[in-house]
């Protein structure tokens, strides 16, 4: 599954990312909301010469958590040390870390809020258990950007990376770029490749939809993942509504994969609507698949129960 062109999570070929991640808060594109209120308290900390408050990030992958706790100790004017969840599983791990932080002291646990700041990042928020979630004074969700944010990122990436493009090579790679901008960067270097190759190095529209077809993302960024999984729906269980374990056994996809992958930008998109008794495709679907729209005998009073809260 990571090996999809248009896997949100961070693959081999993203190696080149830490020179596309942006460094400082003026530079970090889109997410207005979330920048705000960051700005407010790392202005608020440096005034009163306090460390910031603990911060939680979350949101699906790709979409900036890294690059925003960057973004955080370095506005800070703060070294920052990076781990991981799995990678502090047993507390011996978590102490040798906090030892490290302060040059051999030991902390105690509960003095950590005092003397350090915590960035967490998570896709799941709702994995997280409520004592350890009630430690982060400012929590953050990540959205899906906006085409023009998208646009805006591409551009800036196609800069760095020393790559011709127009506006209009620009803005259909960001259509294509489900909402998430390491997408965007992984799509704009495959472009830039075939650019090369196949054009004189100019990434026009032309290009940009060649270049993109022939990797088979189509105009809305769906692979045949994608769309294999809304022709189940549609085509062995009538639209659905169809239970996540059922749908995962007839594409042979693990359940996880579909909620935790394939799941968000296809709900995004509104072309998926989970409800309490399963899947459903809807009649944006069908549309983008270009198949006839038929209400499956399901559907009626599905509405009526309200939906499920999203994580
Ligand atoms: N707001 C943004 N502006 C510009 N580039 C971004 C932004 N968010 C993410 N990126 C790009 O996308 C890549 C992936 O972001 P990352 O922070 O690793 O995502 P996450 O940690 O949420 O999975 C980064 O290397 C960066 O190049
Ligand atoms: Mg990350």
């Amino acid at each position: 599954m990571a090996d999809r062109l248009v896997s949100p999570l961070q693959g081999d070929e993203d190696g080149q990312e830490t020179s596309l991640r942006p460094r400082r808060l003026d530079d970090y594109i889109g997410q207005e909301r979330v920048k705000e209120n960051l700005r407010i308290l790392l202005e608020a900390a440096r005034l009163r010469d306090e460390a910031l408050d603990h911060v939680l990030l979350y949101g699906p992958p790709g979409l900036g958590k890294t690059s925003l706790s960057l973004i955080i100790a370095n506005e800070m004017g703060a070294e920052i040390r990076m781990t991981s969840g799995p990678a502090i599983e047993h507390a011996g791990d978590l102490a040798s870390i906090l030892t490290a932080l302060e040059d051999g002291d030991v902390l105690f646990i509960d003095e950590i809020h005092r003397l350090i700041t915590v960035v967490g990042a998570t896709t799941r928020i709702g994995a997280l258990a409520a004592p350890l979630r009630d430690r982060f004074g400012a929590i953050y969700r990540l959205n899906y950007y906006d085409e023009s944010a998208l646009q805006h990122i591409v551009r800036r990436s196609a800069r760095i990376l020393h790559v011709e493009i127009d506006d209009a090579g620009r803005d259909e790679i960001a259509r294509r770029a489900r909402g998430t901008p390491r997408i965007a960067n992984r799509l704009l270097r495959r472009v830039r490749d075939y650019a090369q190759v196949r054009a004189n190095g100019v990434i026009t529209l032309a290009v940009a939809e060649a270049a993109l077809n022939a990797l088979e993302v189509d105009k809305r960024g769906l692979d045949q993942t994608d769309r294999t999984l809304l022709e189940a729906i549609i085509r062995k269980f009538d639209g659905g509504p169809v239970g996540v374990e059922t749908l995962a056994a007839s594409i042979s996809e693990e359940v996880e994969t579909i909620e935790d992958v394939l799941e968000p930008y296809l709900l995004q998109l509104g072309f998926l609507a989970r409800t309490p008794r399963g899947r459903v495709a809807t009649r944006l679907a069908y549309e983008h698949l270009g198949m006839p729209f038929r209400p499956s005998p399901g559907m009626p009073g599905l509405w009526e129960e309200p939906p499920e809260p999203e994580a």
